[in-house]
């Protein structure tokens, strides 16, 4: 049986309650990217950059995975081939529903990185501005997540993945953001079947052969269990 890659975003933890970026009311349209997501706002203001990420930390620890996240953990457990989950997503929902082997392409905000040594720890529920990294004691911690202008994480492997897939699901990502937006492309190219599940359609909806409208925990059990009864 193919090897399906599924790639999700915001909407799939929407449901969870936890917020989107871009939607009405989304984290955008509250927090300026340059201020909290670029090296440069962490630099100008650590402190703001880690209150942003210690609400948002304590939001998703406090969340519960949605019917999506268990369905992709379901079709991980039952699909006779590979199950590849990439995730923008900087959540532990995934994990938490069952889901192994997630690539979290942006990071997790429940790992910590050193500025200076790139040391990798578990991030406490917050983290304070000039928290010492253990390993070098230098006063430059942050979240684990990839900030814009970063490289993504995982990039090779993704795109090896996306190589050998013969289905791609995109899930509830509004296809603004590169390399992401671009991954059905390299499933297309790779003669992959291509869906998007989205609340609406995104960006890189003309890209894909399939759209199913609708929220994540409604179309996401109801795809997984098309899937399922063909095994
Ligand atoms: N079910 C399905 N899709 C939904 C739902 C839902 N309940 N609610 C919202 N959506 C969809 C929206 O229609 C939109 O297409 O989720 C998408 C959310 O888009 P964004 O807010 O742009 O989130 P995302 O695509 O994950 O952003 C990508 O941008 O800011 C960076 O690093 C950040 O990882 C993030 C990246």
């Amino acid at each position: 049986m193919e090897k399906i890659v599924i790639l999700t975003g915001a909407g799939i933890s929407a449901e969870s309650g936890l917020g989107t970026f871009r939607d009405a009311g989304g984290l955008w349209t509250r927090h300026s990217i340059e201020d909290v997501a670029t090296p440069e706002g962490f630099a100008r203001d650590p402190a703001l950059v880690q209150a942003f990420y210690n609400a948002r930390r304590t939001k998703a620890a406090r969340a519960r995975p949605n019917p999506a996240h268990l369905a992709l953990a379901r079709l991980q457990a039952g699909w006779p081939g590979e199950v590849v989950i990439v995730t923008q997503n900087v959540d532990d929902l995934h994990e938490r529903a069952g889901a192994r082997d997630v690539l979290h392409m942006h990071g997790q905000m429940a790992g910590a990185l050193c500025g200076a040594c790139g040391h990798r720890w578990r991030a406490p529920d917050t983290m304070r501005e000039g928290e010492p990294c253990p390993a070098c004691r230098a006063p430059l911690a942050r979240p684990d997540v990839v900030w814009f202008g970063e490289m993504p994480y995982c990039m090779d492997e993704i795109l090896a993945h996306l190589a050998g897939a013969g289905l791609f699901a995109a899930i509830g990502t509004s296809g603004q953001v590169w390399p992401a937006a671009g991954f059905v492309t390299e499933a297309t190219a790779a003669g992959a079947h291509t869906v998007e599940l989205n609340l609406e359609p995104s960006d890189m909806a003309a890209e894909f052969a399939e759209i199913r409208t609708g929220p994540a925990s409604r179309t996401v059990p109801a795809w997984v269990g098309e899937l399922l009864s063909r095994c």
